[in-house]
């Protein structure tokens, strides 16, 4: 990691949790958030990509919403207008995990720039970022919405490169989505893997470069293998 010149981090489910939409679900539908909000994930994920096959892109939102409708109507519940923008909206204030805070301002004393790259449309990300008032930890949030094709298509992790002015190399891509920590790895980003729940990485040719149980475990990580590095006071 000695050559890492900035931090780039990928947005849902890595710094923010996705599941904290199912509290709100819940309210809606008592009994079952936590179903809901997995099979909506799930299915938002897969818009994404099959979009990106299909070579149709559509706002993350959209995608968004779209997954919303596909899994009430497969749960058999009813969706209603005010239900579906309550619920979307819900997407747009995702609470960060609880080391996230802390740990960003870490990276960030230790010199490393910071950036998002994410799936999300400039909209969302921005909605997200700042409902949780980390603005000030980034130095870029970057969206597909300006390549037009979603994670893990290369062009996107291309993007980076070009915004940030880096090479490959010299990017250390954080994700817990081991499809999106794939991607990364692929196109040669070095990989840090956040595994919070125990999974397994997924069989697509390569592994990460790094595995940790937190984003709390990282600056410890870079110190230890950057020499030039130094623990701030
Ligand atoms: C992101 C989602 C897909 O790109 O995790 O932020």
């Amino acid at each position: 990691m000695s050559d890492t010149k900035a931090v780039v981090f990928d947005l849902y489910g890595t710094l923010y949790d996705v599941h904290s939409v199912a509290q709100r679900c819940d309210a809606s539908y008592p009994g079952r958030g936590m179903e809901i909000s997995a099979m909506w994930r799930q299915k938002q994920l897969e818009y994404t990509w099959l979009r990106s096959l299909m070579g149709q892109y559509i706002s993350f939102e959209q995608a968004t919403y779209d997954a919303l409708v596909y899994t009430c109507n497969a749960l058999r519940l009813d969706l209603d207008k005010a239900t579906c923008d309550v619920l979307c909206e819900a997407y747009l204030n995702l609470s960060p995990y609880p080391e996230v805070p802390a740990a960003l301002r870490r990276l960030q004393d230790i010199g490393l720039p910071l950036a998002i790259l994410s799936n999300g449309s400039v909209f969302s990300i921005d909605s997200v970022v700042k409902n949780s008032g980390l603005q000030a930890c980034f130095l870029h949030l970057l969206s597909v919405e300006r390549v037009g094709v979603f994670k893990p298509d290369p062009r996107v992790y291309a993007f980076a490169c070009q915004a940030l002015d880096l090479l490959p190399a010299q990017i250390l891509f954080v994700s817990s989505n081991a499809w999106d920590a794939s991607g990364a790895r692929h196109f040669g980003f070095d990989v840090c893997w956040i595994n919070r729940r125990d999974s397994t990485f997924d069989e697509l040719g390569v592994a990460p470069s790094y595995v940790v149980r937190g984003l709390d475990e990282l600056p410890e990580i870079i110190l230890a293998t950057s020499p030039a590095r130094t623990a701030p006071d």
